[in-house]
């Protein structure tokens, strides 16, 4: 049996780049969900025989996971839904508070929930290899750039806020104390400094460095998106794989250990 989905957001860079990715899964999308004011354009730039619609209550009956790539309040907003129903959700939304995440962690108690601020392999491989750079070069100053579209809403971008996050946690210490997000005027680096800086240019899919440096050596692990297509195959394996799972929360390291 083809796995049926909706998306939050079909209208949007990513929804419809997931509406492809689907397509060549295997996966069928039953339609989505979109805002009031923007269903009608919606429905023209998803093309036909996809269901637009601006309540999710609408959709819900007719589909076995949800995939949301809206906002903070239209992701948490269809994961309350979801999990009202019970149905599977998996949100690629990013800029969502601690308290925020924390609230889908809640969620996760009734449903199967999928959340990762990037849906791309090598991303999460990066993430999971980062722990060990940082603790072995200790010392080393680190810092966190990041390069995406002029139309980006959240900066640092939820993957620079995962790396960052990740560096802090391998060095036991707090990001909130620790991150210097870009400099200006007099600010020399203090010992311990996470530097994150977001540059916001043209048409770009997504760029992360990290850069390890001491007076005499230099480490950069970059990692470039060609293409929103890699982070749309991830969210489609998120939602065959979270289809078949028992409540709980679920990672993009649960995907990969899978
Ligand atoms: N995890 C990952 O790998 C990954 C990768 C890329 C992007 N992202 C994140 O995914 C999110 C979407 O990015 P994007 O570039 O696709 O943005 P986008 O092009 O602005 O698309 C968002 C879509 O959501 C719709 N929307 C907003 N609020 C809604 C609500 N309450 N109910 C229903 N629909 C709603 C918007 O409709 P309107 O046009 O009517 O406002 C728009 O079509 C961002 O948080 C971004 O950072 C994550």
């Amino acid at each position: 049996v083809r796995l049926r989905i909706g998306i939050g957001g079909i209208g949007g860079r990513m929804g419809r780049e997931i509406v492809a990715a689907a397509g060549d899964a295997g996966v069928t999308v039953v339609g989505g969900v979109a805002r009031s004011e923007t269903t009608n354009a919606t429905r023209g730039s998803v093309g036909a025989g996809l269901r637009v619609v601006d309540e999710i209550g609408d959709l819900l009956p007719e589909i076995d996971v949800f995939v949301d790539f809206t906002t903070v309040p239209g992701t948490l907003a269809h994961a309350r839904a979801c999990a009202e129903t019970g149905t599977p959700f998996v949100s690629g939304v990013t800029g969502l508070s601690a308290e925020q995440i924390e609230e889908l962690g809640g969620l996760a108690h009734a449903i199967p929930l999928f959340y990762a601020r990037n849906m791309s392999l090598g991303i999460s491989v990066i993430l999971s290899v980062l722990p060990v750079l940082v603790r072995v070069l200790d010392g080393y100053d680190v810092e966190v750039v990041e390069t995406h579209h002029r139309h980006k809403r959240d900066s640092p971008s939820g993957t620079a806020m995962a790396l960052a996050e990740t560096i802090a946690a391998a060095r036991e210490v707090g990001l909130s104390a620790t991150a210097t997000y870009g400099r200006e005027g007099i600010a020399p680096r203090s010992p311990g400094e996470i530097g994150i800086h977001a540059v916001r240019a043209g048409g770009n899919a997504g760029e992360h460095t990290i850069l390890l440096a001491d007076e005499g050596e230099e480490i950069r692990l970059s990692h470039r998106a060609l293409s929103r297509r890699t982070f749309a195959i991830g969210a489609v394996r998120a939602a065959r794989f979270i289809a078949n799972q028992p409540v709980g929360f679920y990672q993009m390291t649960d995907l990969i250990a899978h």
